[in-house]
This record gives structure tokens, sequence and C-alpha cells, in this order.
């Protein structure tokens, strides 16, 4: 999900429109601008108070009293600055926190299509990465500015007031000179930061697909391969990291020549006119704790560049995502009636790659309707477009005569269940895969029922039962008990419409046929909509669509398609020869 060229015209919109939409805690802000407004306030009377303490005095204990307030003053600022660092960090940390929960939400509402437009593990990084890069920037800008600009214009009102042109012109003369740094500085930042989060998220989404899958690799020997081509990887990371360290050298060495020049511009006009008498001590004192902290005020800017710089390239990357069209609605779900379910016409393609060709057909309300047909001939994409995971780029479906385009997605889904082909499950026990999509945890009772109707009842009791752990992606069952259990959490959902591909193909002829039975009892008065490769498990089908290359060849019962379709006459000798 590379950055268009629209998202980076609008970069600092998305960033705004994000950050708000995510949340921000204006309370904390708030007091944070005070502390921050408060320091620099002081700063300026510091400056007046030092030196009025240090100006000619009869003697030392008429000093006493002045030294003694700027000491107290002093010891303020400091306080301030402390507390005001610290709820800035508190600041930053929930803001962090508060995009992070946003980009959550808006990746698991993505649409499947956009989802699959880009490397979905990369996504990752970005949810834990770059969402931590944004909230400097804003925090920085929206508590210090205000602030730091108040000083500046005040610390130069004063300058000026000093009545000696020379030296108001060196105050000013420190901006440009802090500027031109920050400005070089920035933009090599910028470029680096970039490519070390782009680099971080190819070597995680790498190492993330190919250790889940250790086994092929172990089966085909291909380590040394995996090793070597992880190593590329991991090379380009520590090029863009090694380039990254000397951008943090040059910055470094950028910020303390912009610390020792701007000190030189300071010391130098007012010392030559305390030399000439043209200001006295407590002038010159003023001026250079004016003219210091006005330094750093503008120096800090240099700060403010560089988190502006992190911002817009984790913008840009996460713009990629957050600007996608969302599945989740303002509204309320509406919950549509129901009714037959009819392709109209209906094609559709993975990008260039034609997988339905005008396909017509309907599935009856309460009937069972059986997709069979050769591999790659289009089955489960016709109930992934049921399922609106893709839009048709031709044709309509349509629920009860209404097409489910202008159906929002939360309502029309509630109306199914569905049980993908190869469905894992996830990390977690027994008991957390059957209650997935429950709305209260089922008991007991109901739950051991269940495993027993699809032939689990005794499989997971010496392994703890309710309780056995499953293992990321149902890994510690057997191909058969993980389609058993997905088969179980279904029976489980009572929705009106069911969607189920392959939901048997890696279990035996006999609990083939127990599962089936267990189904089709559960199923009774339910649309159900079921993709096999086992003909002897849809050749009760009220309707049996048989698909080739993306078509419908034929439409019929069983025995009708024996007479008039060729691919269903093979399928069903395959059966049969098994
Ligand atoms: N996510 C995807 N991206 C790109 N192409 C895809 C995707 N899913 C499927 N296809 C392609 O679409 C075509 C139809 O695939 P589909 O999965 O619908 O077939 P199928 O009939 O379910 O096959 P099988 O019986 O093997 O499961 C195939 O040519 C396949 O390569
Ligand atoms: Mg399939």
């Amino acid at each position: 999900m590379n950055s268009t060229k629209a998202e980076r015209t609008h970069v600092w919109r998305n960033y705004f429109t994000m950050i708000f939409r995510a949340g921000l805690p204006w309370v904390l802000m708030a007091v944070c601008f005070l502390l921050s407004l408060g320091a620099a306030q002081l700063a300026l009377v510091f400056a007046n108070q030092v030196a009025d303490a240090l100006s000619p005095r009869n003697n030392l204990s008429d000093a006493t009293g002045p030294l003694l307030a700027a000491f107290l003053i002093g010891m303020a600022i400091v306080l301030l600055k402390v507390v005001g660092a610290h709820l800035q960090g508190i600041v930053t940390a929930k803001v962090d926190r508060n995009l992070q929960r946003y980009a959550v939400e808006r990746v698991f509402y993505l649409k499947t299509a956009d989802v699959e437009s880009g490397d979905p593990r990369e996504l990752i990084t970005r949810l834990t990465e770059d969402t931590t890069k944004n909230s400097p920037f804003l925090v920085d800008l929206m508590i210090n500015e205000i602030p730091r600009l108040y000083y500046l214009i005040v610390a130069t009102v004063q300058v000026a007031g000093i009545g000696r042109p020379i030296l108001t012109l060196t105050l000013l003369g420190v901006i440009p000179v802090v500027f031109l740094g920050s400005f070089v500085s920035g933009r090599i930042t910028f470029k680096i930061r970039n490519k070390i989060q782009t680099k971080i998220a190819a070597l995680t989404a790498r190492l993330a697909e190919k250790i889940n899958h250790a086994e092929t690799i172990k089966a085909y020997g291909t380590e040394d391969k995996e090793i070597a081509t992880g190593d590329a990887v991991i090379m380009e990371l520590d090029k863009a990291k090694k380039q990254g360290a000397l951008v943090d050298q040059t910055n470094a060495f950028i910020k303390n020549l912009m610390w020792f020049l701007p000190l030189l511009l300071i010391i130098i006009p007012p010392a030559v006119l305390l030399f000439n008498g043209e200001i006295n001590q407590a002038g010159f004192y003023a001026y250079i704790l004016i003219a210091t902290t006005f330094r750093t005020y503008t120096a800090q800017h240099l700060d403010l560049w560089v988190f502006l710089k992190d911002a817009q390239g984790a913008t840009l990357r996460l713009s990629g995502l957050l600007s996608k069209e969302s599945e989740k609605s303002d509204k309320p779900a509406k919950i549509p009636s129901p009714g037959d379910i009819e392709f109209s016409d209906v094609s559709f393609a993975y990008g260039d790659h034609p997988a339905l060709c005008n396909v017509s057909f309907t599935a009856e309300q309460g009937k069972k309707t059986a997709l069979v047909g050769l591999s790659g001939s289009g089955k489960s994409t016709a109930l992934n477009l049921i399922e609106k995971f893709y839009d048709p780029s031709a044709g309509r479906i349509l629920l009860d005569g209404k097409d489910i385009h202008d159906m929002d997605y939360e309502g029309y889904r509630s109306l199914f269940t569905y049980l993908p082909q190869n469905a894992p499950g996830f990390a977690g026990t027994v008991r957390d895969m059957l209650n997935y999509c429950a709305p209260t945890p089922y008991d007991d009772k109901t739950l051991s029922e269940v495993l027993k109707t699809v032939g689990l009842g005794d499989d997971f009791e010496p392994l703890g039962g309710l309780e056995y752990e499953i293992g990321d992606g149902g890994e510690r069952l057997s191909g058969g008990q993980r389609q058993k259990l997905g088969v179980a959490r279904l029976l489980l959902c009572d929705t009106p419409y069911v969607l189920m591909d392959e939901a048997t193909s890696a279990l035996d002829v006999e609990a083939t046929a127990d599962l089936q039975e267990a189904i089709d009892k559960a199923m009774a008065g339910r649309t159900l909509l079921t993709v096999a490769h086992d003909l002897t498990t849809v050749k009760n089908a009220d309707r049996i669509l048989v698909f080739n290359q993306g078509r419908i060849e034929a439409i019929g019962t069983h025995g009708e398609l024996l007479q008039t379709s060729p691919t269903y006459r093979l399928l069903w000798k395959e059966v049969q020869a098994a």
C-alpha cells in the first residue's frame, strides 16, 4: 500500500484528520500548554530579575532579596519544565494509544480487496511502528509552539527596548542560522527514516510468513535458500541503518553547530557595547540571559522539524491504509429481509485474472444449493461474493430481489455463517474456538453435545477437554479434527443462511457420511450453499450448480445433471472410482 500522489498532496490534511479522529487528551494537553506558557513567561521574568539583582548597589545585602527572588523563579521554571515534560510524555503515550486503536479498527474494517492489494503482513509494522511516529510532532506543536513564539516575540520587544539596534539584529540573526541547519537536517532525516521503516516492514513480513511455515521449508530442505534471501533483506536493512547512523551524526553535528554559532553571535556584540560603555552590566546580563533562552527556543524548532518529517513519512505510509473505504457504517446496522439469493449475470476478476463470467442462478430460500466443478472453476469465489468480500465487476447479486451492494455489511452479514475453505482456527482452547461467534459463551453441556455431533466426543478428553490448546491456526489438531471443529462452530451459529466450502474434504468416507448427516439435520429449513468435491455429500441437494472455468455449465438435480452435464458426469465417475 504505497502512498498515491493524492495522498502526498494531502499529507497534512490526512495527518490531522487521522489524529483528530483517533482522539486527543484535550484536558491534559491544556494543562501541559499552561505549564509550557508559564515556563516561557517565568524565563522572561527571570532574566529581568537577575539583571536587577546584579545591578550596582550600595552594599551586598541590598542584593539578597532580588537574588533570592531570582533563585525562586529559577526553581519554579525547573519545576514547571519537569512536570510539563512528564505530562507531555503521558500525552504522547495517549495519542499513540488512540491512534493505534483507531488504526487497528480501520484495518479490521478494510475491504478484503484493499487488504489483499498490499502485503497484509506489512500492516503489522504500520500498526505497531508508524502509529507512534505521529504524536511527537503534534504534541510539541500544540503544547509548546505558542509559548515558544510568545517568548520569542516578547524577548525581541524587550531587547528592542534597550535601544541598541545591533542587539535586536543579532538576536534576530539567530533565527536564520538555526533554521538553515534545521532545514538541511530535516530533509535527510525524512528520507532515511522512511527508508528504514519500509525495510523493517519488509523484514517483518518476510520472517512472519516463512517462520509460520517452517515445516514446508524443512520438507523441501530449503533452509539455506531461505536464510540467504532473508539475509539479503537483513543486509538492505543494515545498509539503511548505517545510512541512518550517518544521518544521526550529521544531525548531531548540525545541532552542535547550531548551539555554538548563535552563541558567538549572541555574546560578541553586547560585549563590545559593554566595553565601550554603551550599555551597563545589568543590561548586558539581561540581554545574555534573554538571548540564550531565545536561542534555545529557536533551536527547538529543529526538533519540531525532525518530528514533522517523521510524522510526514508515517502519515504517508499510514494514510495509504486509513484513507481506504471502511466497511463500518455510522448508521445502525439494518438487517435485510431474507429471501432467495440470485446471481444476475455476475462477472468478477481478481485484478486482471477473471474468475467468474456471466454467472446467473438462484439459490432458493430454505433449500440446499450445491456448487460443484473442477478445481479453480470459481466456486469459492461465488461464496466470497455472496459474503460481500468483493463486489462483482458486472451484474448484480440480489437477496429477496434487492441488490446486496446497497446493504450495509454488518446487517447483511449477520444473516450468514460462512465456513471458508481451509478455515483455520485461532490460537486458544477448543472452548474459545467454539465460542468464537457466540454473543455470550455457550454452556459446557451445549459444547459437549456439539462435539459429539461432529464426531469429536472423545478426541479431546485425554488432552484436557474443552481447555485443550489448539495452537496457532489450529496447528495442534489433525486436518480432520480441524474441519470437524469448524463444522461444530458452524452448527452453533444459528443464522438463516449458511455457506460451506469443502467442509468435509479431509475426512474419511465414514466420517464424511456421519458429519454430512449431522449438517443436513441442523440445516433443515435454513438456506445452505455448499461447495464440495465429494458429490456424495451434495447428491441430495435441491439444486446443484456445475461450474466450469468461471461459467455455469449446468443447473439441476443429481439425476438431471447426470444426463445434461459432462463435467458432472466426470466428477461423479471420480467419486464412484474412489
Ligand atoms: N485471492 C485471489 N487472488 C487472485 N486470484 C484468485 C484468488 N482466489 C482465487 N483466485 C483465482 O480465481 C479462480 C477461481 O478460484 P476459486 O478459488 O473460486 O476456485 P474453486 O472453484 O473454489 O477451486 P477449488 O475447488 O480448488 O477450491 C482461480 O483461477 C484462482 O486462481
Ligand atoms: Mg475453492
